[in-house]
């Protein structure tokens, strides 16, 4: 077989000759630089770590250039090692393999770092400022040779991105396990992450950057169109008329520059704020927002225009959000719905711009005056909750979308929390994600087609679509209206053109659309109608992985929200049932220290121990979440494990026997 470059690269791994230094390319977004964290000994220490990677003959060179890095960037990513092959994801074949599954991986991870995908690819980052899929690229280089390397009947272990290698095992136990951002409890504040990461030992891996199941925004386009189309329901049933909606909120980045295309799907009128030029008119050009201008009253004007001609339209507002909230306030204009998505779960290293400052001068502040950086964070929090409380007084439905504002509001002393010292707000999970979708099971289920063909992926989209009509048919009442929307968004799906990347569709489904689903999928590639294997995943949105007390599990109130033990037995279960990889993270949207989450890939080849592991994974993944949800008393999830319980009689769940809160009240009278 003659090899290509890019397979003979990938074969020879870290190269024994130093490749020629790169230059740094201006016409890429990059990760802002990080905070001079490390001490004159952890400096060293640092240095020492990255050169564990290179033969001896190479560290007189390497060393000062990885501490020139440390110095400029606050991190060693390792530049010169960046291959120069293309990174996406090319068909599975093209990858160097012994393994199938591995190869799947190697296809998934590098959609990860494609340019097209990243937030910062030359950082290593998928998305969220800080979600990383390697720390260096010395660890990319060694993954990608073990991966080609590997047979069944090994696993990889990643520690943080570091490949600590390759260990037997056997063809039913998983290809890699991924652990990001492990940390003893008492050492997980946001500088300890500063300082394990400068360091080189751990990562913030955020959910799909370090498990290698980010798809592109279209990921989230389909949560945030469901979210968006309930919240619209919701305040349409609290009296608001048949207007059209103007929806107004932040963020252009990886997950929050769905919003506008979800906005559009879901039939509002849209304004996002955006302080990264980068950004926004990387969402502009992929056809993700409509407009876009750098004139907050011209963004306002054009929304009134376009709900008065009842068009869904979206605007991107290139400016500062508090910028535009103020001008809303000012202009008394009336906002249905309201949002944020500054990633405020990292806000003092690039999440949050604040008001005042350029893009460019916030950038510097971060690095060479942090403290004052801080303070003009909180500052500009307190601006934006007093600005959104009063749009909130005038009738506008405001939500937290899972990225902290609502608690780094309240660590800044912004007037966000009620008397009884609740937040004013929900969170969009309180009241919209967790009782009409986790509770039942429904989550982010989602699929690549390895072979990288569109051919491919449209066939899947119709095998979907015929599967959900059919359990539509005899779904109980409960679930349809989920299921309708599932249908209208897969239908829909390939006309919104949402593929950035591999060749991926997601579809909220509950535990018997994703099984039946993939079992369809598994039978299609065994009959040759799908040509190579499909991966199935999730993210860490869902009923199971994710234990996460502002986000995924905030609609858990028997106090064990703040407990993380749901994740921890969904990552051990995946594993033992079937999954080709699993992972495990400490942070993820909210902030590093407030979640853990879990994730799989499942590669399916058409064969029968596809089929098998396919029905025994699934169906734990969703229910593990499920019976957890039951026991903390809710409706929704006592209602789903019951039924669960009669489809399969091997599940046996306690379920919890209500106590009468008279009976309790009557003991503190
Ligand atoms: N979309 C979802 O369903 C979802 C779900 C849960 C959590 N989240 C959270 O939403 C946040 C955003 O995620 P992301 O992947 O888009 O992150 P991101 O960092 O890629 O994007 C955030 C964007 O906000 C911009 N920004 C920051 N401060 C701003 C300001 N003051 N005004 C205007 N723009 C500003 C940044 O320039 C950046 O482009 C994260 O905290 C994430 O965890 C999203």
């Amino acid at each position: 077989m003659i090899l290509t470059e890019f397979q003979k690269s990938i074969i020879e791994g870290i190269p024994d000759h130093l490749p020629k230094p790169r230059p740094y390319d201006r016409n890429i977004s990059h990760a802002p630089k990080r905070k001079d964290i490390l001490n004159k000994g952890e400096k060293k220490l640092a240095i020492k770590n990255a050169l564990r990677y290179f033969g001896k003959k190479h560290h007189v060179i390497l060393a000062p250039e990885f501490k020139k890095e440390l110095e400029e960037y606050g991190r060693i990513y390792m530049y010169r090692f960046r291959p120069d092959y293309k990174i996406y994801a090319r068909s599975i074949n093209e990858f160097p393999h012994k393994s199938k599954q591995a190869a799947a991986i190697m296809l998934m991870l590098s959609n990860n770092l494609d340019n097209a995908v990243a937030q910062h690819p030359h950082e290593l980052i998928t998305y969220g400022g800080n979600g990383a899929v390697f720390q260096n690229w010395a660890q990319y280089l060694l993954t990608m040779k073990y991966l080609a390397g590997m047979t069944d009947e090994q696993t990889l272990v990643l520690y943080s991105g570091h490949p600590m290698g390759l260990f037997p095992s056997h063809k039913d136990a998983p290809r890699v396990v991924v652990t990001n951002g492990m940390v003893i409890p008492n050492y997980s504040s946001p500088d300890h992450w500063e300082k394990f990461n400068a360091l080189g030992v751990s990562q913030y891996g955020q959910m799909t950057a370090g498990s290698f199941m980010y798809i592109g925004p279209q990921g989230i386009v389909h949560g945030t169109t469901i979210t968006l189309m309930n919240a619209a329901r919701k305040i349409k049933i609290n009296g608001s008329d048949n207007k059209w909606l103007l929806l107004v909120t932040s963020g252009l980045g990886g997950m929050s520059g769905a919003q506008p295309k979800a906005a559009n799907i879901a039939g509002v009128v849209s304004i996002t704020a955006e302080v990264n030029p980068k950004a926004a008119y990387k969402r502009f050009e992929q056809g993700w927002v409509d407009g876009i201008t750098e004139n907050v009253d011209q963004a306002i004007e054009v929304a009134l225009e376009k709900q008065k001609k009842q068009q869904a339209h979206s605007i991107a507002y290139l400016g500062n959000i508090v910028t535009l909230w103020e001008r809303l306030v000012k202009r008394n204009i009336h906002v249905d719905l309201g949002s944020d998505q500054t990633s405020l779960h990292n806000p003092w290293a690039g999440g949050y711009y604040p008001v005042g400052l350029s893009f460019e001068e916030s950038n510097a502040m971060m690095v060479n005056n942090p403290d004052e950086f801080k303070r003009q964070v909180q500052e500009s929090l307190c601006r934006q909750a007093s600005a959104i409380n009063k749009l909130a007084e005038k009738g506008m439905y405001f939500f937290d979308y899972g990225n902290a504002f609502l608690l780094e509001s309240e660590r800044a002393g912004a007037d966000i929390l009620k008397k009884d010292g609740s937040f004013k707000y929900p969170s969009y999970v309180q009241d919209i994600m967790g009782p009409m979708c986790f509770d039942y099971g429904f989550g982010p289920f989602r699929w690549v087609c390895a072979s990288s063909k569109p051919e491919d992926l449209n066939i899947t989209d119709n095998i979907a679509i015929h599967v959900l009509e059919k359990l539509a048919a005899v779904a109980p009442m409960e679930i349809t209206q989920q299921m309708k929307d599932n249908i209208r968004w897969i239908r829909e799906a390939r006309q919104n053109k949402l593929v950035v990347g591999s060749q991926a569709r997601i579809l909220y489904a509950d535990c018997e659309g994703r099984i039946k689903i993939a079992a369809a999928f598994n039978k299609a590639i065994k009959d040759g109608r799908i040509s190579a294997p499909v991966i199935l995943g999730r993210d860490h949105h869902d009923v199971s992985g994710t234990d996460s007390p502002y986000r995924e599990t905030s609609n858990i109130y028997d106090g064990s929200q703040f407990t993380a033990d749901m994740a921890i037995q969904n990552v051990i279960g995946d594993s033992f049932r079937g999954a080709t990889w699993v992972s495990i993270h400490n942070g993820g949207g909210v902030g590093w220290g407030e979640v853990i989450n879990g994730g799989f890939g499942m590669v399916l080849d058409g064969s029968k121990d596809a089929d098998r592991r396919i029905k025994m994974m699934l169906h734990w993944d969703v229910n593990n979440g499920i019976a957890r949800r039951s026991w903390a008393r809710n409706d929704g999830a006592m209602f789903a494990i019951r039924r669960a319980m009669e489809s399969e009689p091997g599940l046996k769940v306690t379920i919890p026997i209500l106590a009468d809160d008279s009976l309790i009240d009557k003991l503190f009278e």
